[in-house]
């Protein structure tokens, strides 16, 4: 039997941070070396156009990417790791798909909402048809789960509705996907816990570039509540609670386990516990990721092997769907 297809994808726009890693890329490992799914990872490159670019950093953003991807333990030996924009039937069915996507769902979605407030001069028409080209990214794959965080799950859900609507209308063409969450699927920001974790929001990230000085400042600067008892409540204390669940992902140990570790000890000593741990653990990656980095030619190798894999795969598929619109019978 052949085992289920996975996709998943990541805008190349600047640092990776601890909510990229903890609600989707650390899942992305897990998952490819689960061996149970054949897996695909993209870089989400004509994504990244929606936001304001500099022609001349696209490449270097990418590589960038690329590096964190096989650092993080994403391999090309077991999945197949490409660039959205080298495979075309990706802009071809997102204009294809286009037509049966009701402006309503659109003008709806929260990130189009978001997006718009953080950058009124720039709303376009790619930000507003986002969610379709990621609908077609999937679907092009017959993905049947897709690794994300929650700010993705209003996206998964129109991917859902257009790939019934067209199998109604023309055929079953596509899968259904369904989402794949982990335990941190909405990582709040360091400097204010009521707001997610966010690139347009640095202020509140932990990069995983970040050098340990910069760690610790961070997490000791971290925005917690008045009180000093390190207890996990996400309503009362969202603050330290974020801060436990960091701390629960990288040690291993449960919630109960980290209360009874720093009873009685306050909120700056478990802050510089955690820093510590953060930095223990991110050593590895920072190391593995400035010797990937500097081989710019392997990695341009890597890509392009993926794009060939992917183009086989997708090339099938947007045939198979210009046939069954009425396309391509001559
Ligand atoms: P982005 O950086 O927005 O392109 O996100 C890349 C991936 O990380 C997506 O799967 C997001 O859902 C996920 N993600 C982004 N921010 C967070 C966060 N604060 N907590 C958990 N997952 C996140
Ligand atoms: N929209 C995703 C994000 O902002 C990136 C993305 C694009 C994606 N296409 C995808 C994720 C397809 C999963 C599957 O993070």
């Amino acid at each position: 039997m052949a085992k289920p297809i996975l996709i998943s994808g990541i805008q190349p726009t600047g640092k990776i941070h601890l909510g990229n890693y903890l609600g989707a890329l650390n899942n992305f490992v897990k998952l490819q070396n689960s061996s149970k799914y054949q897996c695909y990872f993209f870089i989400a490159d004509l994504h990244s156009l929606t936001e304001d670019f500099k022609p001349k950093e696209k490449l270097k953003q990418i590589l960038n990417l690329a590096a964190d991807y096989l650092a993080i333990g994403l391999d090309p030996a077991k999945s197949v790791i490409f660039i959205q924009s080298s495979v075309p039937a990706h802009t071809e069915l997102a204009i294809i798909l286009n037509n049966f996507t009701p402006l309503g769902e659109l003008k709806r979605m929260t990130q189009f909402k978001d997006k718009s407030e953080t950058a009124p001069y720039n709303i376009n028409a790619g930000l507003f048809n986002y969610p379709v080209l990621m609908a077609a990214d999937i679907l092009l794959y017959d993905a049947e789960y897709v690794p994300v965080g929650d700010d993705q799950l209003q996206h998964l859900e129109l991917t859902r509705t257009l790939a019934r609507k067209f199998n109604s209308k023309f055929g079953k063409t596509f899968v259904e996907p369904k989402p794949l969450l982990t335990e941190i699927s909405r990582l709040m920001s360091l400097d204010d816990p009521s707001k997610k974790m966010s690139k347009s929001r640095p202020a509140g990230c932990l990069f995983l570039d970040d050098p340990p000085k910069i760690i610790k400042e961070k997490i000791m600067k971290a925005i917690t509540d008045s009180e000093k008892e390190i207890v996990y409540n996400p309503q009362k204390k969202p603050g330290i609670s974020n801060l436990m669940l960091i701390y629960k992902n990288f040690s291993g140990l449960e919630l109960k386990e980290i209360e009874s570790r720093f009873a009685n000890k306050g909120y700056a000593f478990f802050k510089k516990e955690l820093a510590e741990l953060l930095i223990k653990n991110l050593q590895p990656f920072q190391k593995r990721k400035e010797q990937i980095a500097k081989n710019t030619t392997s990695l341009i190798e890597i890509l392009k092997k993926g794009n060939k894999k992917a183009e086989s795969v997708a090339f099938k598929k947007i045939t198979e769907v210009k046939k069954k619109i009425g396309l391509l019978n001559i």
